[in-house]
């Protein structure tokens, strides 16, 4: 296997979710004494019993962040504070006894202070930090479970599709809807994506990237890629502005597409936070008037839709490649990451590494991820 060289001229890509760092962080709650302090420990594999709620009902939620070098001895974590309010509300709806928001941050600062070492200094790599509440209770009556357990784990990743800023294909989904009014689609919870596979296998075979999501009452307006709330821009020049879908309880409210707003909006780009359908969105693009579209996420950054298929039909938004709105709101948005742009107040919180050698980074063979 090919060691993990970040002076490599030409890098190789790391696939995103398989490069784990060697560590991880617990804690466990029980009705009596509720959230344990987190704990650092070696990352292994977890004994669960047979019967555990979690596996059988469920009852798991979780969030996505990420944390990008500053230097030689240490990494920021972006916005870890509003993705710990977003898990609050995610264990809200699914019964699970939040975890508070300062034991989220001691987990992180402990795993990055441990781990942040694994993130080499090259752009476009960062250390995506998965952090999951789960049922851990044996007990298949159907309630809530008396016992949970919180998990943060991380690896190093580039970009979700590619590195580059690449466009991509989506395909509108006729077949299946993703969330519906009152169900879970607004928040985090695990079992918000596996039924999206079928969909996402239909989009395959079509040639596309990843599925557009339509309302599940009219099937008629657009609210998600899944995984990455949606951005069109209307116009070009200084007439130019975004539009996105309101969060209205069947989309994520992303940490990105917040973040995104109010560059935007501090950029002086008006933004409408208003539905659009994919009737719309069809002749717009045709007629020229939305100019660009793209999809935003913790693991997607900003990443530009240059094709729509919907069933037989298909177009091109714009001239199919990343448009100027897009690039400049992800530039924006990774200066902020980089730190070659100052973050707003409260955006990025900055751990030491303990121990590191900055100047080299860890093998791949040294990662936990590749052989498991
Ligand atoms: C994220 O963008 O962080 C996500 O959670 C989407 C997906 C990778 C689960």
């Amino acid at each position: 296997m090919r060691a993990f060289d970040a002076a490599d001229a030409e890098p190789y890509r790391i696939p995103f979710g398989e490069q784990f760092t060697p560590h991880m962080v617990t804690a466990e709650w029980t009705e009596r004494d509720g959230w344990s302090e987190p704990r650092l420990s070696p990352f292994g594999n977890l004994s669960m019993s047979p019967a555990m709620v979690g596996l059988h009902y469920g009852q798991v939620v979780f969030e996505g962040l990420k944390a990008y070098r500053r230097g030689s001895d240490a990494v920021a974590c972006f916005r870890p504070v509003d993705h710990a309010a977003r898990l609050r509300r995610s264990a809200e709806r699914l019964a699970v006894p939040a975890l508070p928001e300062e034991s989220l941050l001691a987990a992180v600062d402990l795993l990055l202070e441990a781990d942040g070492g694994c993130l080499p200094d090259r752009p476009g790599l960062s250390l995506y930090l998965r952090p999951v509440l789960y049922a851990s209770e044996a007990n298949l009556a159907l309630r809530p479970a008396r016992r949970y357990a919180f998990l943060l784990i991380a690896f190093v990743t580039g970009g979700f599709f590619s590195d580059r800023p690449d466009p991509v294909k989506v395909w509108v989904s006729r077949d299946y809807t993703r969330a519906a009014p009152g169900g879970t689609g607004g928040v985090k919870f695990a079992g918000n994506y596996a039924p999206s596979y079928a969909a996402q296998e239909q989009a395959r075979r079509a040639g596309c990237d990843q599925v557009v999501w339509l309302d599940p009452v009219e099937r008629r307006w657009v609210d998600e890629l899944g995984g990455m709330n949606l951005f069109f821009v209307r116009g070009s020049g200084p007439s130019a502005h975004l539009v996105t879908p309101p969060v209205t309880g069947t989309l994520l409210p992303g940490v990105t597409r917040d973040s995104l707003l109010h560059l935007a909006a501090g950029g002086g780009l008006a933004v409408h936070e208003e539905p659009v359908s994919v009737e719309q969105f069809r002749t717009e693009c045709l007629d020229g008037t939305i100019t660009e579209t793209f999809a935003s996420g913790t693991a997607a950054v900003v990443t530009p839709v240059g094709t729509v298929r919907d069933g037989a039909e298909s177009w091109q938004v714009g001239d199919g490649q990343a448009g100027p709105v897009t690039l400049a709101l992800r530039d924006a948005l990774v200066d902020i990451h980089t730190g070659r742009a100052s973050a707003p107040a409260g955006w990025l919180r900055t751990v030491g590494i303990r121990g590191s050698d900055p100047g080299r980074p860890q093998s791949r063979e040294s990662l936990v991820g590749s052989g498991q």
